[in-house]
């Protein structure tokens, strides 16, 4: 139970890594709030996740100050406090360099970056009152890394890992730590619907030392870690989780 007491927000927590966040926040003895885009996907989240804990839903465009600014303020109504935020929702799109539309490009670093920068303000802005706090952000071995077809992605992710590091540095004078998780391939159905086929998953594969893909149990494990005090000392890292893949040349 290494976040009894702890009150966490999760945002894109509707399905995937989020939910698994979420999971393992509560089986950690948390209370969280969880937040995505659209009510069905959350409502079905909140009743699977219900039974392991007190979980609280908002709906929220983490891209909008506006929407950002009403789930922290309904975060503190329903929380009384936040600890804990774990920065999770974004969205991947392949399509090759040449042929990246403004829009795509738009969505992608709004959602990725934007997102992250709107809710970690919004939300340090209290944990700086509160004297404590820990902030958990996605990033990706994407932001390490190149890899073709991604770079409105690549991009994106490569500027949480710094925008991690900066936000370590000015908050780390009101006790709030800020880090980052880099996933790997997990399987999730963003990968799915990204376009991914069986062939593709094959190949990823075969390039992980320990030759499978991950799974969104072993990211969340990944937030667990560094949002609770056991991370005590730790602030402005990334913390990898690929199964060696970014180990090779
Ligand atoms: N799956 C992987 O292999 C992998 C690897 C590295 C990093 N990641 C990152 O992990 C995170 C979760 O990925 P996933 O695979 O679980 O994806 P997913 O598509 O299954 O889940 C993402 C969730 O974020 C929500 N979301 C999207 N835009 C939002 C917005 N504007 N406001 C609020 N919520 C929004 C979606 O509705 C969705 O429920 C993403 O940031 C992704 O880039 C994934």
């Amino acid at each position: 139970m290494r976040l009894e007491g702890k009150c966490a927000v999760v945002t894109g927590a509707g399905r995937g890594i989020g939910k698994a966040i979420a999971e393992k926040f509560l089986r950690e003895g948390a209370e969280v709030l969880i937040c995505d885009l659209g009510p069905e996907r959350l409502e079905a989240a909140r009743k699977e996740l219900a039974a392991l804990g007190t979980v609280h839903r908002e709906v929220a465009d983490v891209t909008s100050r506006e929407a950002v600014e009403h789930l922290v303020g309904r975060a503190k109504e329903e929380l009384g406090r936040i600890d804990v935020l774990a920065n999770n929702a974004g969205i991947s799109r392949f399509e090759p360099f040449l042929e990246i539309t403004d829009t795509n490009w738009d969505d992608t670093l709004a959602i990725n970056l934007k997102g992250v920068f709107l809710c970690s303000q919004v939300v340090a802005r209290e944990m700086k009152n509160q004297g404590s706090g820990a902030i958990v952000n996605m990033g990706s071995t994407n932001g390490i890394l190149g890899e073709e077809g991604l770079a409105h992605y690549n991009a994106s992710k490569a500027g949480v890992i710094l925008l991690t590091k900066t936000m370590a540095i000015e908050l780390a004078p009101y006790n709030v730590r800020v880090n980052s998780v880099c996933p790997g391939f997990i399987l999730t159905e963003l990968q799915i619907e990204s376009g991914m086929s069986e062939e593709t998953i094959r190949e990823y594969t075969s390039l992980i030392p320990l030759n499978r893909y991950g799974r969104v149990e072993e990211v969340a494990n990944a937030f667990a870690f560094l949002a609770c005090d056991e991370a005590s000392f730790i602030t402005g890292t990334e913390l990898v989780v690929d199964g060696g893949q970014t180990c090779r040349e």
